[in-house]
């Protein structure tokens, strides 16, 4: 089986565009100017350094900016008014429960996640960590080959659990859990679990489920509509080579996301798996000018433990050890918050208005990490994205004059255009989810220009 998170395309999608910052693995850290070490495993400054900065690839374990602990909430998607853009968050959970990248829409008194044509698609990550807990999620996935709706729980250190949907199977959910981003960890699973990782389901494009990840220091129990589909204990993990849980257990966000496996760009496990490449030209296409998943709601009910691992009493999590274990997590009350796009962990204040502090950010440091492109100047869009791209590069230039170091806060929607594969069509059996949604949706291919707004709003703000 592939790697196949929604990493593998990201990382693709970042790794294609983005070949001037400089990377980061366990072995190569980030340099003291671009300290922080991205979800994407590419270093900067900023947003670089919120969440999904992984403390082991950073300069230091102090780099990356504390995470804002557990909360526990239901969020119903009436609007997007606690939603705000990756271009814009600095770090502020109370003001903010997701952060976005792409184009997200709100529809019915649901969450649309959309995903136009050539564009990634969009990932919306909360803005609080949970360490163990239960959360629930009740969606309808998207559909058509190459389409992958994914609802997950990912540490800064990678651990990761997930439910993952390909497009061309709306009649099964994928689960999958990694410890540190190690795939083999999935070698551990033992007889135990007997559902083989996918669990049967009623269409999941036409029907709301309600998925649900209960998490504990010993089990993980995946639960559609209250039925147990799998279950994972930690007693069944142990790597007696690196004496270790290879086992879930950090801090991690809740993300929601619809991206397309299927490009040719991607490599050739993710698109099979994914499908086949994404048709572009889809009833879905042609009917809401975008793929889309519909969120309900999402619960989070934190785990509460009175003594670690698995409290949340304090403000903040960080690591005080590389191991980046259960052990090494602190939960205390470090700032969460930086002050512009080019704060850092160790310096949260530069770029403040004040000018308390100078950055050790270099002027053409990146500040907003993966989909949103590292180089924003290559133009790799086709048709109607070039708007988008133009407005995008415009910012990035006033930016570069203000030694901003802000470079990359251009379009998420449309920045990469890699995919047009075009394949046999996705499934054309129902037509009634892109009924309900209506004429009034199509505005938003207009999201590009929007992006290009975002970004130069994003610079004024620095
Ligand atoms: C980062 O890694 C990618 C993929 O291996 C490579 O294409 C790119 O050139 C690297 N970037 C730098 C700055 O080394
Ligand atoms: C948390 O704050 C303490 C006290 O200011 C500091 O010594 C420590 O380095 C910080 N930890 C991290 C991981 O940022
Ligand atoms: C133990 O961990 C090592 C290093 O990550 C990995 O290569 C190996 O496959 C693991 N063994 C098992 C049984 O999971
Ligand atoms: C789960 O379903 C996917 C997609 O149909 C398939 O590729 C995978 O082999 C299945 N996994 C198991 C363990 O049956
Ligand atoms: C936490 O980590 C320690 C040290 O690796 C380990 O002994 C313990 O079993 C872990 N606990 C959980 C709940 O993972
Ligand atoms: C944890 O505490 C919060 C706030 O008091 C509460 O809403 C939540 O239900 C608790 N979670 C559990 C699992 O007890």
């Amino acid at each position: 089986m592939v790697r196949a998170s929604i990493i593998a395309a990201l990382v693709t999608a970042s790794t294609v565009f983005a070949a001037s910052a400089p990377n980061c693995t366990l072995t190569q850290k980030c340099p003291s100017e671009t300290p922080c070490c991205s979800q994407y495993g590419q270093c900067g400054v900023g947003a670089y350094c919120l969440g999904g900065c992984d403390p082991r690839m950073s300069f230091g374990l102090d780099s990356c900016v504390a995470a804002p602990v557990c909360e526990s909430k239901t969020y119903n998607f009436n609007n997007l008014d606690r939603v705000m853009s990756n271009t814009k968050y600095l770090g502020d959970s109370s003001k903010t429960d997701w952060v976005s990248d792409g184009n997200p829409q709100q529809y019915n008194n649901n969450l649309l996640l959309t995903m136009a044509p050539d564009s990634v698609g969009t990932l919306l990550a909360s803005s609080t960590y949970m360490w163990y807990g239960n959360v629930k999620a009740t969606f309808k996935t998207s559909r058509g080959q190459g389409v992958v709706t994914a609802f997950i729980l990912l540490s800064d250190v990678k651990d990761e659990i997930d439910y993952e949907f390909v497009g061309a199977d709306l009649a099964h959910a994928q689960t999958n859990y990694y410890f540190q981003g190690i795939p083999e960890c999935r070698l551990t699973l033992t007889a135990i679990d007997d559902h083989g990782g996918n669990i049967s389901l009623s269409d999941t494009f036409n029907n709301f489920h309600t998925y649900e990840i209960d998490w504990t220091p010993d089990q993980v129990t995946w639960k559609v509509d209250t039925q147990i589909g799998r279950t994972l204990k930690r007693s069944d993990t142990w790597n007696a080579t690196t004496n270790q849980w290879m086992y879930p257990q950090t801090p991690a966000r809740v993300q929601l996301s619809l991206w397309p496996g299927g490009l040719a760009s991607n490599g050739e496990g993710t698109i099979e798996w994914a499908g086949g490449l994404v048709d572009w030209n889809s009833a879905d296409i042609k009917n809401n000018g975008y793929y889309y998943a519909t969120f309900e709601s999402v619960t989070v009910d934190c785990f509460n433990a009175t003594s670690a691992p698995g409290t949340n009493d304090k403000t903040s999590y960080t690591y005080n050890n590389l191991a980046g274990t259960n052990d090494t997590v602190v939960d205390g009350k470090n700032s969460t918050i930086i002050k512009s796009l080019i704060g850092t962990g160790t310096d949260p204040d530069a770029g403040a208005p004040s000018g308390s502090s100078s950055s050790a950010a270099s002027a053409t440091a990146e500040t907003v990490p993966g989909r949103s492109g590292e180089n924003p100047g290559t133009d790799n869009h086709a048709g109607d994205n070039s708007g988008s791209s133009s407005q995008a590069a415009a910012s990035t230039a006033t930016a570069s004059t203000d030694a901003s170091g802000s470079t990359s806060t251009g379009s998420s929607n449309g920045q990469f255009s890699q995919g047009g594969g075009s394949s046999s069509s996705s499934s054309s059996s129902s037509k009634s989810g892109a009924e309900k949604l209506g004429a009034s949706q199509e505005k938003v291919l207009k999201g590009s220009v929007f992006a290009g707004i975002i970004a130069v709003v994003a610079m004024m703000a620095l």
